[in-house]
């Protein structure tokens, strides 16, 4: 009989030996940026971290400035907190920083989905084509058609919905938004009821898998969770597979275009289901949440809710009546367009990440020179350092719907930070290669949302003294932040005047 118990302990000792020392042989070299590995060997400053990301990076910028590595679970990230200093990092002419190899190992941990050569291209050419210009016309069209079907049912406006209905907003606005967005993207079949009966059941499992997200990516999850994780993944898998979906109407140009370029270079089947989970996630993660946010702020400020109410009608005129108006009217619409620039600028807080390839020197906009390590992840996380900037951004926790126009109401795009004029003053959909190929069609369909619920909807807390929730900490870092607990509120069909 093996006595497992001294092996075991043995083991440990081994491989915590093994990495306490790992972390002590790591010493910053000539150049490279302050290094602070934290006191706890591999994890560093992990837990810290992950508590708390801005509170923890304001505490490291306030010791070590504007560029420090830290070591998080075994890996070493180096911040660059300056925004003036982005560009040679986003723009990467030598070639240096990679975004893919992270990416790809992370699409194949959370989707299950191994990248193929090329695919990460293809995705940002079917996009530039399908998901801005002309070919987001369409796209804009059916998504405010699944808008009205998703909020006023298959049968259209029924007389109970002037009745007061109540619900969580965050609730209320990213089931609408996920609904709305599975369907115009993935397609309908031909009975429209059990459509939207089955894309309810899929947000309720995208819920679950969205809450587990974040420790998933930390690898932090219970057994009893991985199991769980793993029945979602294969869930989603079988309910997005192309086999499946074979027969359905409506499958947006965007996915078809995609599929297609995987079946060319002979992609299997089963894996072209976990590139449709993959690209759910993405389109449909961010949405709802930033959908929830724009509502909340306008709820709170009813300078802003009447601002936009006032634009709306303008803009809308007679059609605004009705729930399928022109959507040209979205290009007229500099309010609402700050209402979300400013609703992203508070809500969105993404970190973009590269991997270090060979050593390479970081020349920052002070005009010191840092050596970045081969291996390490060049990090950024613009919501601290440019979103929350006082010197771009005065106040920066306040929401002014009115911070990204000009006196005379046309876009605002002139921002500056120590006098001189800042190019990335807001950042919610990343920059560079990873830039957010759906950012145009997301601005529609969000825009397309709070309009259709401002105007044809009568809306209000249901406490209206309650105060804007805390982001819970797990979804710093994670694109759209979301709030802590979720805010009651009531809605009703208005009455046509
Ligand atoms: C408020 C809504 C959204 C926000 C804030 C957002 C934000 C982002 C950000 C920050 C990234 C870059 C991530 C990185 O650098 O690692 C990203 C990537 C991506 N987004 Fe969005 N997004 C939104 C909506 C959408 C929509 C509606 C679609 C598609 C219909 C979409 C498709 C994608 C895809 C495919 C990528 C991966 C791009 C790549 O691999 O280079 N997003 N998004």
């Amino acid at each position: 009989m093996v006595p497992w118990g001294p092996v075991l302990g043995a083991l440990l000792v081994v491989i915590v030996g093994y990495l306490c020392l790992v972390g002590l042989l790591r010493q910053r070299r000539p150049q490279e940026p302050p290094l602070d590995k934290g006191s706890v060997p591999w994890l560093g400053h992990a837990m810290a971290f992950r508590k708390n990301m801005p509170e923890f990076l304001k505490q490291m910028r306030a010791k070590h400035g504007d560029i420090f590595t830290v070591q998080l679970g075994g890996q070493y990230f180096t911040f660059v907190m300056d925004p003036l200093s982005f560009g040679p990092i986003l723009k990467d002419v030598k070639r240096k920083l990679d975004f893919v190899e992270y990416a790809e190992k992370l699409v194949l941990k959370v989707f299950g989905y191994q990248s193929v050569p090329g695919d990460h291209r293809m995705i940002h050419s079917a996009s530039t084509k399908h998901l801005m210009g002309h070919g987001l016309e369409d796209l804009n069209k059916t998504m405010r058609d699944s808008l009205s079907l998703v909020i006023l049912g298959p049968a259209g406006p029924r007389p109970e919905a002037s009745r007061w209905h109540e619900d969580g907003l965050f609730h209320f606005c990213y089931n609408v938004l996920f609904k709305a967005g599975y369907l115009s993207l993935f397609g309908y079949t031909k009975d429209t009821e059990q459509d939207l009966l089955r894309a309810e059941e899929l947000f309720t499992q995208f819920r679950k898998f969205d809450r587990l997200f974040p420790r998933f990516v930390y690898s932090l999850l219970g057994p009893r969770e991985w199991l769980e994780v793993g029945r979602l993944q294969r869930l989603f898998h079988k309910t997005l597979s192309v086999r499946e979906n074979l027969e359905k109407d409506g499958v947006s140009n965007w996915i078809a275009h995609m599929l297609q370029f995987l079946r060319e270079q002979g992609v299997a089947p089963a894996m072209q289901d976990k590139f449709n989970f993959m690209m759910l996630w993405a389109s449909q993660g961010n949405t709802g949440p930033t959908s929830f946010w724009a509502l909340l702020f306008l709820l709170k400020h009813p300078e802003a809710m009447q601002a936009l109410r006032k634009e709306a009608a303008q803009v809308l005129g007679e059609a605004g009546q009705s729930f399928t108006f022109d959507v040209s009217a979205l290009q007229r619409t500099p309010v609402l367009d700050s209402v979300m620039e400013e609703t992203l600028r508070l809500g969105a807080a993404p970190t973009l990440l590269r991997v270090v390839h060979d050593d390479h020197v970081l020349t920052m906009a002070s005009g010191e020179e840092y050596r970045l390590r081969s291996g390490d992840i060049v990090a950024l996380f613009p919501y601290l350092s440019v979103h929350m900037d006082p010197d771009i951004h005065p106040e920066p926790a306040a929401f002014k719907y009115d911070r990204f126009l000009n006196p005379d109401g046309s876009r605002k795009v002139d921002f500056y930070k120590a006098g001189k004029k800042i190019h990335h003053y807001t950042m919610p959909w990343g920059s560079g290669v990873s830039m957010c190929p759906g950012r145009f069609l997301a601005l529609s369909e969000m825009k397309l949302f709070v309009l259709l619920m401002i105007t044809h909807f009568d809306l209000e807390l249901v406490d209206p003294d309650v105060p804007v929730p805390p982001v819970d900490p797990q979804r710093w870092g994670f694109g759209t932040t979301q709030p802590s607990h979720d805010v009651r509120f009531r809605y009703r069909l208005r009455s046509p005047e």
